[in-house]
C-alpha cells in the first residue's frame, strides 16, 4: 500500500526532508538526489538521531551526530561509526506527490 510522503516540490534539490506521514510512528527521511526521489528511515542506525538534520553530499546522508553516513540510493553504511545499513524505501511519483510502499 502507497502512503503519501510529502510534495516533490518540498524536497530541495541535494537536500532532505523529515517526513511524518499520518497514521504512522515513525518518521522517514525523503531526498533529491539529480530529480530523483528516494527515502529512508529517518533514525540512524547508530543511535536516536534524526538523519535528516544531517547534510546531503556525494549521495551519501552524514549523521549529525558522530559523522558516520549513508548512501541514500542503497541505504549501505559508508562512514563509521554506522555499521548497519539504513532500511530504504522506493519512491513514487505521482504528479507532484510522491509515495512509497513503508510497509
Ligand atoms: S548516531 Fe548517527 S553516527 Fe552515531
Amino acid at each position: 500500500m502507497l502512503t503519501r510522503l510529502c510534495s516533490a516540490s518540498e524536497v530541495p534539490e541535494q537536500g532532505v526532508k523529515q517526513v511524518a506521514p499520518q497514521g504512522l510512528e515513525a518518521e522517514f527521511a525523503v531526498y533529491r538526489l539529480d530529480g530523483q526521489f528516494y527515502a529512508t528511515d529517518d533514525m540512524c542506525t547508530h543511535g536516536m538521531v534524526s538523519l535528516s538534520n544531517g547534510d546531503v553530499a556525494d549521495g551519501q546522508i552524514f549523521c549529525p551526530l558522530h559523522g558516520g553516513a549513508f548512501d541514500i540510493r542503497t541505504g549501505k553504511a559508508t562512514e563509521l561509526p554506522c555499521r548497519q545499513a539504513l532500511k530504504i524505501y522506493a519512491v513514487v511519483v505521482q504528479g507532484d506527490e510522491l509515495f512509497a510502499d513503508l510497509g
